[in-house]
C-alpha cells in the first residue's frame, strides 16, 4: 500500500443500563486516541526506553466515524440500542439484533466496534482478519472506552481498543501466547522473546527467556500492561499490519 490508510469505523452502542450508553464525546476520545496511537504521535511514546526507541513505528492507519450509513444515508458513525442482555460474553451474541445486540454493517467497508458491558472483567476481544463477515470487529467493554465519561482506571486512556484493534490487524500477544513458555511467537522479529504476559505497571528492564539485558518489550500495545504502560508498535508489527491491508483486509486500501 502507498501511504496512510483511513478505517471508517461505525460504533454500535449496545446498553442495558443509562449509563453504558456512552456519549457521543466518549466515542470520539476513543477515535482521537486511535489517531495518536497507529500514527505514531501519542505523547506518551517519549516512555519507551532508549534500548527500544529505533524500533518504534507509525502504522500509517488513521479512523473517522463514518458519514455514510451502508445505503449512502448521512450518519454519525453510531448506533444506539437498548438491550435486556445485562452483560456480554465473548461469544458473540452482542454482534447480532437477534440475541439482544447489534448487527454489523459490511465488514469490508466498516470497522465495527461494539460497546457494551462485558461480564467477568474481559475488557474486549477481536476477530481476526480472515474469519466470518457476521462477526467482524472488535467489542470493548464500556469502562474501558475512550478517555471520558465511564472509562475507569487504569483502563481509561483508551488504549483497550489499540490493543483489539491490532488483533483486528493479525497482530498476536507480544508473548506468543504460550502461556509462559519461550516457544510461543508473536512471528514478529523486532520483539524480543517474551515468557508471559506483564501486567499492571512494570518496571524496566523485566528479563524473561534469556532476553536480557533489554528484557521484554512489555510497553507494546500487545502486552497486558495497565493503558499508561503500552505505548507502541514495533517495526515488524507493522510489516504485518502492511501484509493485512495487501491481504485479507485491502478492501480498505482506495
Ligand atoms: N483482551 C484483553 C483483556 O480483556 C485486552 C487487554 C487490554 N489491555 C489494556 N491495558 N487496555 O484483558
Ligand atoms: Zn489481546
Ligand atoms: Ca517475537
Amino acid at each position: 500500500r502507498q501511504g496512510v490508510v483511513q478505517i471508517p469505523v461505525v460504533v454500535h452502542v449496545v446498553w442495558n443500563t443509562a449509563q453504558q450508553n456512552i456519549s457521543d464525546a466518549q466515542i470520539q476520545s476513543q477515535i482521537d486516541v486511535l489517531n495518536l496511537d497507529f500514527r505514531e504521535k501519542n505523547p506518551d511514546v517519549s516512555q519507551v526506553p532508549a534500548a527500544f526507541q529505533g524500533l518504534v513505528a507509525d502504522a500509517e492507519v488513521e479512523f473517522f466515524l463514518a458519514s455514510r450509513a451502508p445505503d449512502g444515508s448521512p450518519t454519525n458513525g453510531i448506533t444506539r440500542t437498548q438491550t435486556n442482555t445485562a452483560s456480554f460474553q465473548s461469544d458473540d451474541r452482542v454482534k447480532s439484533q437477534a440475541t439482544g445486540g447489534a448487527d454489523p454493517w459490511p465488514a469490508d467497508r466498516y470497522l465495527n466496534l461494539w460497546v457494551c458491558k462485558l461480564a467477568g472483567g474481559l475488557l474486549g476481544y477481536a476477530q481476526f482478519p480472515g474469519g466470518p463477515e457476521a462477526t467482524d470487529g472488535v467489542v470493548i467493554t464500556y469502562t474501558a472506552f475512550g478517555t471520558t465519561g465511564t472509562a475507569t482506571a487504569p483502563f481509561n486512556l483508551g488504549r483497550t481498543a489499540t490493543h483489539e484493534i491490532g488483533h483486528w490487524f493479525n497482530l498476536y500477544h507480544i508473548w506468543g501466547d504460550d502461556g509462559t513458555g519461550c516457544t510461543g511467537s508473536d512471528e514478529v522479529p523486532d520483539t524480543p522473546n517474551q515468557a508471559g504476559p506483564n501486567t499492571g505497571v512494570p518496571s524496566y528492564p523485566h528479563i524473561s527467556c534469556n532476553n536480557g539485558p533489554h528484557g521484554d518489550m512489555f510497553m507494546n500495545y500487545m502486552d497486558y500492561v495497565d493503558d499508561l504502560s503500552m505505548v507502541m508498535f514495533s517495526q515488524g508489527q507493522v510489516d504485518r499490519v502492511d501484509a493485512c491491508l495487501d491481504g485479507p483486509r485491502q478492501s480498505f486500501v482506495t
